[in-house]
């Protein structure tokens, strides 16, 4: 089988761990340990040549109060200051040495003062001028800047490599650097690489006054120049720069994997000058890590109220993209074994967006001797019963309506914000309302006495009594909230607010049949067919009998409400295309009841594009601009997002 290919931030950190674990140990560094390929094309093959200005690095913040932590320091140093804000493109820097207007060498970094003399293969660089463009060209000119592999190059690259049985870079950066110590000059040639120039050092009589100027000049003269450069006249306008691009990167066809931070006036740049090691008036404000890898130590099963069983992978944690992970999901059977996770596993999870981690790979070649594969358990370990595992069906499920870790499930769910909104009645009181035997059902909720909430765990009067008057109230919830809170498959917050409209009572929908159901606009086959499904079961009737018995709304009483879960308060969304299940201005009600505001026109400033069928252009300018896009079947979800 072709050999993963390791995004840049697992291969980062497993390499950082090797590194550690060699100086602790260093009888254990093997001669094909990945540490000593640094420097291991043999001697003498390409000559050294030392660089007339050093090459420095930069220095790197991570946060918000890291940049402002650097601004003070030169702000104390020289007064005030403008950025430039650059992308920090992932590839090698190279340094271009031209002789009156001539390429006459290319070397690499190596270790700042002195690289590698690699000019036939930069000269394959077609985005390296050969001649520059200038009228009285000096006798000598230096220009810094990045060679870079496109993605797209990369993937093709590394998809011949795989054919080829030969093993694939780990990531663009590398193959870069693997590509530019290629003798071959024509196979350098064939790998299109590509290079943005971003620093030009000039005999001093050519002294030119700004960062942002000197941009603009070297592409004056024939160089690539990132076009995403930006003047920024403080801290708030970099942080937007790099927020933008936070995402925005995705779309772009290189890797950046940060901002580069400079100071936009030259003279102040001189008068800041250098450290040891990288220079005071530049720094680079690095992306977090998006995945990473780390170790499986057990694999739990949840039993969510649907029955459905879920793995969630219990590992070692680790600090991911601003929080610790130490659980990620291994959403269900398919994905379990496609993964083949063994215990011990190294394994590497993913976060995007806001969304809860993902176990989204596993890296064998790491896997200790002798362990044990992980695999889906025949029974619920919540109830026992045996689970059902339908072939056509990813989902493993336990039937069993009164498992405890259902019934839990189905209480969490209708005493939820969305639902009918129960405040005080935590996870932990919830299990142990179904531990005790209090709860068996929801009607059970409306039951519940003073006395019995007194013998749970840490529970006081003051408490008890604001639960219980909670529980009351929620009687009053307006009817479609009731239809959510029963927790049929499929009627999520969308849905229920179409059949509240349409059935003024729960014995309407009770009563009513397939086709009336699925007649309705938005709501089809599938939908009306588990709600059908839910209304067959004998325990469901027996429950709405209750509720009703109870004094619980199930019928139209006033104008219904959407859910007011606020979730999208301040967030700015743009509407496109048509949509099967709600009209516009359904939809439309729906984002201002959850606090967003609607807006014609996608820009930087829109937050999510909700995307119908025939998208307009509004689809592909938020594409262009990295803007989340949710399409109509992921509706019910946006609206309203389970937790795991
Ligand atoms: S400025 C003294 N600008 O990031 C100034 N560097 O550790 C040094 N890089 O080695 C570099 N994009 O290879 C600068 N727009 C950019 C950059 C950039 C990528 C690389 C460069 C450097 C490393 C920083």
């Amino acid at each position: 089988m072709a050999q993963p290919t390791l995004s840049d931030s697992v291969y980062d950190a497993l390499y950082r761990e090797l590194v550690e674990l060699e100086q602790k140990f260093p009888d254990l560094v093997t001669p094909d340990s990945p540490t000593q390929r640094v420097g291991a094309t043999p001697a003498g093959q390409f000559s050294t040549v030392a660089h007339r200005l050093p090459l420095y690095s930069l220095e790197n913040a991570f946060d918000y109060g890291e940049m402002q932590a650097w601004q003070e320091r030169s702000r104390r140093l020289v007064g005030d200051l403008t950025y430039t804000c650059e992308l920090k493109i992932d590839g090698a820097a190279l340094a271009l040495s031209y002789e009156y207007g001539v390429l006459v060498r290319v070397a690499t970094r190596g270790d700042g003062t002195q690289g590698e003399e690699i000019t036939a293969n930069g000269r394959t660089i077609r985005s390296i001028p050969l001649r520059l463009h200038l009228d009285n060209p000096p006798p000598w000119l230096e220009v810094r800047g990045e060679a870079f592999m496109p993605l797209n190059v990369f993937e093709q690259l590394n998809h011949a490599r795989i054919t080829a049985a030969e093993p694939p870079f780990a990531n663009p950066r590398n193959a870069v650097a693997g590509t530019l110590r290629q003798l071959d000059a024509k196979v350098v040639s064939q790998r299109h690489l590509d290079f943005f120039a971003y620093t030009l050092h000039l005999p001093p009589e050519f002294a030119l006054g700004r960062q942002s100027e000197m941009l603009d000049f070297l592409s004056a003269i024939g160089f690539r120049v990132n076009p995403h450069r930006q003047v920024c006249k403080d801290l708030a306008a970099v942080q937007a720069y790099y927020d933008h691009w936070q995402t925005a990167r995705h779309d772009l066809p290189y890797l950046t994997d940060g901002t580069v931070i400079k100071v936009d006036d030259l003279e102040l740049q001189a008068r800041l000058g250098f450290t040891q090691k990288f220079p005071r008036w530049a720094i680079a404000w690095k992306y977090p890590a998006l995945e990473l890898p780390t170790r499986l130590l057990a694999v739990t099963i949840q039993v969510g109220r649907t029955g459905a069983l879920t793995p969630v992978a219990e590992l070692e944690p680790v600090q991911l993209a601003g929080t610790k992970v130490s659980r990620a999901t291994l959403h269900n059977r398919d994905r379990l074994a496609s993964l083949d996770l063994h215990l011990g596993d190294q394994v590497i999870i993913r976060k995007a967006g806001e969304i809860i981690p993902e176990v989204v790979g596993v890296i064998p070649e790491l896997r200790p001797i002798g362990a044990v594969a992980v695999t889906m358990p025949d029974h619920c370990p919540e109830c026992g019963s045996v689970v059902q595992k339908l072939d056509q069906e990813a989902v493993t499920r336990c039937l069993n309506p009164t498992c405890p870790a259902i019934v839990r499930g189905s209480i969490r769910h209708w005493v939820s914000r969305d639902a009918l909104d129960i405040q005080g009645l935590g996870e932990k009181i919830i299990y142990q309302l179904v531990e005790t035997g209090l709860v068996q059902t929801i009607a059970d909720l409306y039951r519940l006495e003073l006395g019995q909430l007194f013998q749970l765990e840490r529970l006081g009067e003051k408490s008890a009594t604001k639960i219980l008057e909670a529980i009351a109230r929620s009687k009053q919830q307006p009817w479609s909230r009731v239809i959510y809170g029963l927790g049929i498959r499929h009627v999520g917050a969308v849905n229920a607010v179409i059949l509240a409209e349409h059935f003024p009572s729960l014995d309407l929908i009770a009563a009513a049949n397939l086709e009336a159901i699925a007649a309705i606009h938005g709501i089809g086959i599938e939908i009306a067919q588990a709600v059908i499904q839910w209304f067959s079961l004998p325990q469901n009737q027996a429950l709405i009998a209750q509720l009703s018995a109870l004094g619980i709304t199930t019928r139209q009483t006033q104008p219904t409400h959407p859910p007011q879960n606020r979730l999208l308060e301040g967030k700015t969304l743009v509407i496109t295309g048509t949509f099967t299940r709600l009209s516009r201005e359904q939809l439309q009600q729906l984002i201002k009841d959850q606090g967003g505001k609607v807006s014609a026109s996608v820009s930087s400033k829109t937050d999510y594009v909700l995307v119908g069928q025939n998208p307009g252009s509004k689809l592909t300018k938020a594409e262009n601009l990295g803007i989340p896009c949710v399409h109509e079947p992921e509706l019910d979800q946006f609206f309203h997002i389970e937790e795991l």
